[in-house]
């Protein structure tokens, strides 16, 4: 049995201003200065959009969780969505690495079933099986290493539990690799590559957001 405590992430967590050097946290400054206006105008709602997509998609593979993890989980708004989707869900935490985010995602969210930290993907500060779903959106193809963040992803899920992962997954992106993005697990065969070798079985596509957002479901074996 997991106790309340141990849901409060205890890893040692990047401080601001490491969260501002150039790679592997290259992105994240830009995060932390959009996190005020991250909801607003057309790039808001364009992310609201996928989190409610996302949303109906972890409920169908999960009806009723009890803990649920948003690994890059920004300004909150998938979490709360979840939350009034998942009424019996006793936690739902939030990690993401840029500060700003978290304080955003802190300042909106009035109920007392949510939680937000700082935290990166590839170092969860969970014990392991806490989780019985792991969500993530447009976060993935930001993390800098995504192998590490998909094995800390099984690790902290219960067995039989399911991660929902949604990012830019298409073969339009193929140029990309080969320019900034080289390396990163933007096809759906890279993910599912990546996704098996941290230890999930019966990955599962769908569609998400126009040709490029998609979903890969896969299961934690029981
Ligand atoms: C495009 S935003 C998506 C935020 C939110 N999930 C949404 O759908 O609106 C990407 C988020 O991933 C976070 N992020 C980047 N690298 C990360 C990592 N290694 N671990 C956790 N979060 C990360 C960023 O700080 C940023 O908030």
């Amino acid at each position: 049995m997991i106790g309340e405590a141990e849901l409060l992430p205890q890893s040692r967590l990047p401080r601001p201003w490491e969260t501002r050097c150039v790679p592997p946290y290259r992105d994240l400054a830009a995060y932390n200065d959009r996190a005020p206006e991250y909801d607003r105008g057309w790039r808001g709602r364009l992310h609201h959009e996928i989190a409610d997509r996302t949303a109906t998609l972890a409920a169908m593979t999960v009806p009723s969780p009890g803990r649920v993890l948003d690994v890059g989980c920004g300004t909150g708004y998938l979490l709360r969505t979840l939350a009034s989707r998942y009424p019996d869900a006793q936690r739902l935490c939030g990690i993401d690495a840029a500060p700003q985010m978290i304080s955003t995602a802190s300042a909106c969210t009035r109920d007392d079933r949510l939680s937000f930290a700082v935290g990166v993907a590839e170092k969860l500060g969970y014990p392991d099986g806490t989780f019985d779903l792991i969500v993530s959106t447009t976060s993935f193809d930001h993390w800098p290493d995504q192998q590490a963040g998909l094995v800390e992803c099984a690790r902290v899920l219960r067995p039989g539990g399911h991660l929902v992962l949604v990012d830019q997954f298409s073969s339009w992106l193929l140029p990309t690799l080969a320019t900034g993005r080289r390396g990163k697990a933007r096809t759906k065969g890279r993910a599912t590559n990546l996704v098996l070798r941290a230890g999930f079985i019966s990955p599962q596509w769908h569609s998400v957001y126009a040709l490029i957002i998609n979903a890969v479901t896969a299961t934690k074996p029981a």
